[in-house]
């Protein structure tokens, strides 16, 4: 008789663990790429943008296809052009990378979405279109 209920006692003990245990594993998380809601600005000293410049930068990104993914002050497809110049200081360095980025498009600095390339764009232009973005920065 104390055998069986030991072994009952024992076969519990076993049941409820692995119960625990299988319930304590949490389910396969799943990896969903969002876009980041936080902006960690690179330190650096802002070079100035000529006005001229920054209107020049205006009026081509207007007659280009950057509206349809960006808006100035909030996330669309792509982040908001206010966001993009708060993030990076105004350098020389970081526009150039910028403007191939703009070219070459690419995804992963803010998150999944795409930017899709705008190969017909010369780097000079997509120079001049950054230093806009980059002059939003307050
Ligand atoms: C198809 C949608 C789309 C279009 C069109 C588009 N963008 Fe983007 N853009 C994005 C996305 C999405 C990102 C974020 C990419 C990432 O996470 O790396 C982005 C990021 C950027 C960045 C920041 C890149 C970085 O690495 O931080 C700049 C600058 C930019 N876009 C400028 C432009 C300009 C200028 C144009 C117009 C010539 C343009 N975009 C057109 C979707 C677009």
């Amino acid at each position: 008789m104390i055998r069986r209920i030991t072994v009952l006692f024992v076969s519990c003990i076993t049941f409820a663990s692995y119960f625990l245990l299988c319930c304590n594993n949490k389910p396969e998380q799943k990896i969903i790429r969002k876009p980041i809601d936080y902006i960690r600005p690179i330190p650096g000293v802002n070079d100035s943008i000529p006005t001229e410049l920054a209107e020049k930068g205006k009026v081509l990104i207007a007659y280009s296809d950057c509206y349809t993914c960006h808006k100035i002050n909030e996330r669309s497809v792509g982040p908001a052009f206010n966001d993009i110049a708060k993030r990076y200081p105004v350098k020389k360095v970081y526009i150039e990378m910028l403007a191939q980025k703009v070219i070459m498009g690419g995804s992963r600095s803010w998150g999944y979405p795409v930017m899709t390339p705008h190969p017909k764009l010369s780097l000079e232009e997509a120079k001049i279109m950054v230093s806009y973005i980059l002059s939003l920065k307050k």
